[in-house]
């Protein structure tokens, strides 16, 4: 068992404990009614592919200041976008980057795909950013696992197989803890308890919305799940 912490409690922790960064809509600003930005959210999410938030911070500001939407980007010269990226890494992302905005920007009239099996078919956008984009821009409830997620969700449920062979059961278990409402902020909060109080080792389980219902702090194993495979 497992996951049955009161409903909203993770949302509710969201809106006092959501990490403020650049490309998210805060509490306030979501009251009145703004949405993200497609264009920023799909920036931010293919830089955080393989990179961490620390590291995609400046860069992120850099790239809206410097071409605030997609036709600003569309319309820019190769060496200039990759210059902006270097010390990113990972340059398949950059030309992809490009690509995909030459490709929105000139087949779709500058609107990302509003799904995230439009969004899959587009360059530099996998399963993972497809679902990500489209929770967090279209409100799809798209479910987002990343190492942060699979962590959270096999304490959650006390997921004794080990990785990588526990990864479909922890997907089924993200999938079913995924909201109708604000998928979103749940993706994100999911992403945010992980990397804040589910963290790999020591987790601040004392400070965790979720421990009500979480069957590896109910078990004192919170700490040594998930297990990996024996190398
Ligand atoms: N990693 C990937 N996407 C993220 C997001 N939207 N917020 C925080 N970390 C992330």
């Amino acid at each position: 068992d497992g996951g049955d912490a009161a409903p909203g409690a993770l949302l509710a922790w969201y809106d006092r404990h959501a990490r403020e960064l650049p490309w998210r809509v805060g509490p306030a600003a979501r009251a009145a009614g703004v949405r993200p930005d497609p264009y920023a959210v799909w920036l931010s999410e293919v830089m955080l592919q393989q990179t961490t938030v620390a590291a995609v911070r400046d860069y992120f500001a850099h790239f809206t200041r410097t071409w605030p939407d997609v036709h600003a980007l569309a319309a820019e010269d190769d060496a200039v976008v990759m210059a902006a990226w270097a010390g990113l890494g990972y340059y398949a992302r950059a030309r992809n980057l490009l690509k995909c905005a030459r490709v929105v920007a000139g087949d779709h009239g500058g609107r990302f795909p509003g799904t995230a099996e439009g969004l899959r078919a587009l360059p530099g956008i996998g399963p993972y950013t497809a679902a990500a984009i489209a929770a967090i821009a279209f409100d799809e409830p798209a479910t987002v696992v990343d190492g942060n997620v699979e962590r959270v969700v096999a304490r959650l449920f006390a997921v004794e197989t080990p990785l990588p062979t526990a990864k479909p059961e922890l997907v089924r278990h993200a999938t079913a803890l995924t909201p109708a409402i604000r998928p979103g902020d749940h993706a994100q909060a999911m992403m945010d308890l992980g990397a804040t109080i589910c963290t790999p080792r020591k987790p601040a389980c004392a400070l965790c919305p979720l421990r009500p219902g979480c069957a590896a702090h109910r078990q004192g194993i919170a700490g040594d799940l998930p297990r990996k495979r024996a190398k």
